[in-house]
């Protein structure tokens, strides 16, 4: 018997769905990401006591051991996991997500009697596999467990193709006779054409399915709260199926390419991950000590942050020069690109984590036109956010990027560790600049010698 009444059930699934609403309006600033985060906890905290409380669930048992079990694997595992790696986790509980709302349909069949509710089975197995196995592929390549680069074969369109045609008349049979067998197939056939659909997707374009997967596991989400009747479930995979759509487009706008172009680009040829070979052109490298005569004889300097800076965990070194050089009189702003890193806000997470006041940090649109006035542009760990071959370069996979304009500024330093690539896999033309200077070394190490100098200046 259930302990409440459907009227306390429904309040009780409308605050969850509040709290959903206002951790995603907190997840948009980073000031009051951490707020929005425990109110989103608390809502999921709500939804699932509510379902303990309202539904007459059996083998309770058997539903806190598993809890327990999958506690005891993410709690440790969400903790140890380094920020880089964080868009692998995120592929990874995504994906879990996915697989669980299509698991849930498979076993909801011999429920499903309308054709409303048939429907929804078959869209939740085959959307919500498609996820899974999508998402397992996106972490193999991003964890560098598989190769990151497109993996395609000959033949891969019709491949696809035939098994979009056996997905469609998979869904309709079950919808029409509610065949179990038939239902299990079309989780086969969806699992491998999540395969297939990242195998071909390059490197840095991963990050981005990540994405569009967490939106297509919103909405299997969703559908399945259709299934099971359960509004929160619709309520809650709705958004994230929004917010996922939104935020694949914000990025894919963001790399200056469609959508369209990222998942099927690599089956026409145009692939994004570049080749890693490292030219022999003569670069311009100096000490610790020429940089920190250079930014401390600079009267502003624009700081741009990018995945090395991540890498070095040099966020905090980096935040005490900017002190450094502030209480010399010299201006420095961040200007922050917004796909600089390997996750949507990654450099506002690593700075804010080092204390770096919201203020001082820039939007791209926003500082970009102050390259300009800048005496030096300090380029921490970061490449393709500079690369001027996203204006200069038709065909380059970056072609098309909005870019931070480093190059404008009277002096350039990148601070890295050797003439490798970034992510692109492309050769900077910047480097090879007379104005800019390249200090080699870990970030961290490189900015500890450059403060040691400033500070003796
Ligand atoms: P990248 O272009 O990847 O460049 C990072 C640079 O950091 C490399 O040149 C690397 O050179 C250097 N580096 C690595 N470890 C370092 C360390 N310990 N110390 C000092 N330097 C280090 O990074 P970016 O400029 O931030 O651009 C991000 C890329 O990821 C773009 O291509 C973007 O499209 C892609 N991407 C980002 C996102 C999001 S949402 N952020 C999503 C999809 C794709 P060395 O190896 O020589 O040190």
């Amino acid at each position: 018997m259930s302990l409440i009444t459907p009227e306390v059930e429904a309040l009780l699934y409308l605050f969850a769905a509040v709290a959903f609403i206002l951790a995603l309006k907190g997840l948009s600033s980073p000031k009051s990401a951490r707020r929005g985060n425990i109110i989103g906890a608390v809502g999921a905290l709500v939804g699932v006591i509510t379902v303990f409380v309202a539904e007459e669930l059996k083998n309770i048992g058997w539903i806190l051991l598993v809890i327990g079990i999958g506690t005891i694997i993410s709690i440790p595992a969400s903790r140890m996991v380094k920020m880089t790696q964080m868009p692998q986790l995120v592929a990874l509980f995504n994906g879990v997500g996915g697989g669980a709302a299509g698991i849930v349909a498979l076993l909801e069949l011999f429920a499903a009697d309308t054709f409303g509710f048939l429907l929804a089975v078959a869209f939740t197995i085959f959307v919500g596999s498609v996820s899974f196995s999508g998402s397992v592929i996106t972490f193999l390549k991003l964890q560098e467990i598989m190769t990151t680069r497109p993996v395609l074969f000959k033949g891969q369109q019709y491949v696809m193709g035939l098994l979009t045609i056996a997905a469609v008349t998979g869904a309709v049979v079950v919808i029409m006779d509610s065949n179990f067998l038939v239902a299990s197939l079309l989780m086969a056939v969806g699992l491998v054409m999540g395969v297939l659909l990242v195998l071909p997707v390059g490197g840095a374009d991963v990050p981005i399915v990540i994405s569009l997967l967490n939106a297509l596991t919103g909405l299997a989400v969703a559908a399945s709260g259709l299934v099971l009747d359960n509004t929160l479930l619709l309520v809650a995979g709705t958004l994230v199926g929004a917010s996922g759509t939104i935020l694949t487009r914000a990025m894919a706008s963001a790399m200056g390419r469609s959508v369209n172009n990222i998942i099927f680009g690599a089956f026409k040829g145009g692939s994004t991950a570049g080749s890693t070979e490292v030219s022999d052109r003569p670069v311009k490298s100096g000490s610790a000590e020429d940089v920190a005569i250079l930014l401390g004889y600079a009267q502003r300097v624009i700081v741009v942050p990018g995945y090395g800076l991540a890498v070095a965990q040099a966020q905090h070194t980096m935040y005490e020069l900017a002190k450094a050089l502030e209480e010399k009189g010299i201006e420095v702003v961040f200007g922050i690109h917004p796909v600089a890193g390997r996750m949507p806000g990654h450099m506002n997470v690593l700075l804010a984590e080092a204390n770096v006041p919201y203020e001082v940090l820039q939007e791209m649109d926003e500082v970009n036109p102050q390259f300009k006035t800048a005496d030096v542009c300090l380029v921490v760990g970061a490449n393709d956010v500079v690369n001027p071959a996203a204006k200069t370069t038709p065909g380059s996979p970056i072609y098309g990027m909005p870019i931070l304009n480093a190059g404008d500024a009277q002096q350039v330093v990148f601070l890295k560790r050797s003439m490798r690539p970034g992510f692109a896999g492309i050769e900077n033309e910047l480097l090879y600049e007379p104005n800019t200077t390249l200090l080699f070394g870990d970030a961290k190490d490189t900015l500890t010698k450059v403060l040691g100098a400033v500070k003796a200046l």
